[in-house]
């Protein structure tokens, strides 16, 4: 808090009421602004970076951030403070009826559950923030601290996800090739802390050994290490801010690299912290660069630049605190192959994420208009899965004057990813062939229903991703209304429907194309809620 001495303040209180007396003159009021000026904020606000629909969020699980605003007139989240009761849902403290949001199931699946509510119950602990409690509820410590300086390892079951601290990482004699995630990679002795080690533990944990599932590889071979090094000079490198280590999928492939995003989200909500101030540091054992598609994202989790763990060879390095990312395809996991209780959707957590991505890469719904829906066509330049008739459905749905229609070619090197979010996000149906590039659903607005034209077979891979977003998905239904070229060329397998290219009906592609304006109009977050019959 700024003192002022007490002459100080009282020079400070002439001047403000000098300044009210001018204002009644100016017919504004500069008063405030005057005083704030000489005060300093007791916290950076601006760091926050969050969605405002967050906020209280924040406050709810950061009470100590809560009381420094609220003693702060200088703290632009005031409206929040009375909002605090809300929560994510996996917090202890949650009331009910103050849940983010809840998941919406329409019939019971005999199979898993036998009501509505244990459908939804079973769907939030699959997909939505059930199962970060899921999580929490599993850190077990297997590396205890013996003292206050001591190091730490705290994981859950799996080791599916970690925090460490006072971290020893000792890549002196990195044993690198060409594997990205190579199992003997680290040797005891050469990843470790000073604390007490249940080794037993570990041991048990360590049966997901497959790299992108758990971080048995790397942590199988923690160890207790003798001496603290952090207080014995063994450090070559000592990295202060909090560092997050990842093993990515696929970073040209937007389905795969997304569950590297989404899972680094549902960690924060582990770790409690959506600091950007924080490096993410690749855990990579070969000599690869990482090839990136989507690199402007990263922007929404760290203001640093990716660190490819070989910038660390021939050092030793401790790390103050250590967070180890839930992986892109744990068994289980999101949301990569999720096995998810069908006839439920809206997963508050893929909504939140959506909202905190789109939020801080600064991309906003430019108002939808009235009388009018947006619609995006994604079309590709690829050799298979083609609309041979594009033109003829685009130019079906330019015949209707309140379809303003869009057609796009996501390549990343004439439209940047950041300008397609922006397209994306402002489209009220988006309609494309089975392809990575319908990921995009993930980040269209509420009301908005997604079109996989044709699913090539693969019926459940984007129909549950727009279930965990809680977007409508569209598909079609006819068979004997779309035509593929041929019987399709898969490299090895022979004929395959994802080989080939396809002719669409277009009296039908028009009635999926009205009905799914018809659901935007109708949903209770489109803003004009249009009469029924106004078109
Ligand atoms: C406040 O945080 C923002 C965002 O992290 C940063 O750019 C800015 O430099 C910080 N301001 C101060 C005064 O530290
Ligand atoms: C609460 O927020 C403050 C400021 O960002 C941060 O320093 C602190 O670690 C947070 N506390 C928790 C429990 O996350
Ligand atoms: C998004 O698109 C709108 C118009 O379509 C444009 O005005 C705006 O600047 C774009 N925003 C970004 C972040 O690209």
């Amino acid at each position: 808090m700024v003192s002022f001495s007490w002459f100080g303040m009282l020079v400070l209180a002439a001047f403000v009421l000098f300044c009210e007396w001018i204002a009644v003159d100016s017919g504004d009021s500069p008063s405030s602004d005057t005083e704030d000026a000489l005060k300093k904020p007791l916290f950076n606000y601006s760091s926050v970076s969050l969605p405002d629909e967050h906020i209280g969020y924040l406050f709810h699980n950061n009470l100590t951030l809560a009381k420094i605003c609220e003693s702060d007139s200088l703290c632009p989240f005031k409206e929040h403070l009375k909002k605090m009761q809300s929560c994510w849902g996996y917090e202890k403290t949650c009331q009910p009826e103050y849940r983010y949001s809840y998941p919406m199931c329409s019939v019971v699946d005999g199979g898993w559950v036998n009501s509505i509510s244990a459908a939804q119950e079973l769907f939030w602990k699959q997909a939505d923030f059930g199962y970060v409690r899921k999580q929490m509820d599993q850190m077990k410590v297997l590396c205890e601290p013996q003292k206050p300086e001591d190091s730490s390892l705290v994981c859950t079951s799996l080791l599916l996800h970690c925090t460490a601290s006072k971290f020893y990482l000792d890549l002196r004699n990195p044993r690198r090739n060409q594997d990205r995630y190579k199992e003997d990679f680290l040797q005891d002795g050469e990843i470790g802390g000073h604390c007490k080690l249940n080794k037993a533990a570990l041991l048990a944990e360590g049966q997901h050994k497959s790299p992108l599932q758990s971080w048995s590889s790397e942590l199988l071979s923690y160890s207790a290490l003798k001496l603290h090094p952090f207080e014995n000079g063994e450090c070559d490198l000592i990295v202060e801010k909090p560092a997050v280590f990842m093993k990515l999928d696929a970073g040209v492939n937007m389905y795969h690299h997304f569950c590297d995003f989404v899972n680094l989200y549902i960690t924060q909500h582990l770790t409690g912290s959506f600091s950007r101030d924080v490096y993410i540091v690749m855990w990579d054992t070969s000599f690869y660069e990482y090839g990136d598609l989507f690199k402007e994202t990263w922007s929404a989790f760290t203001e640093h630049d990716v660190i490819h763990l070989k910038s660390f060879d021939s050092k030793r390095v401790c790390f103050k605190e250590v967070t180890f990312s839930l992986l892109p395809r744990m068994r289980y996991g999101l949301f990569y192959n999720t096995p998810l209780i069908s006839d439920c959707y809206n997963s508050g957590m893929f909504r939140a994420f959506s909202q905190h991505v789109l939020h801080r890469l600064r991309i906003q719904q430019e108002k939808p208009k009235e009388n009018k829906i947006r619609v995006t066509l994604l079309s590709r330049s690829t050799e298979y899965r083609r609309i041979l008739n594009q033109q003829e459905l685009i130019n079906a749905m330019k015949t209707l004057t309140f379809l303003e229609v869009q057609e796009v070619d996501y390549k990343y090197k004439e439209i940047g990813f950041l300008e397609q979010l922006n397209i994306t996000h402002n489209s009220d149906i988006f309609i494309g062939l089975h392809g990575a590039g319908l990921t995009h659903l993930l980040f269209l607005p509420d009301w908005a229903v997604v079109f996989e034209l044709y699913n090539c077979q693969d019926e459940s891979c984007y129909f549950d991703l727009a279930r965990l977003r809680g977007v409508r998905y569209v598909t079609w239904q006819k068979k004997n209304k779309v035509f593929p070229q041929d019987k399709g060329h898969h490299p090895t397998l022979g004929e395959h429907p994802k080989f080939t290219n396809y002719l669409f009906d277009v009296q039908e592609f028009m009635r999926l194309v009205l009905s799914a304006a018809e659901y935007v109009k109708q949903h209770p977050r489109w803003p004009f809620r249009w009469k029924r019959d106004e078109l």
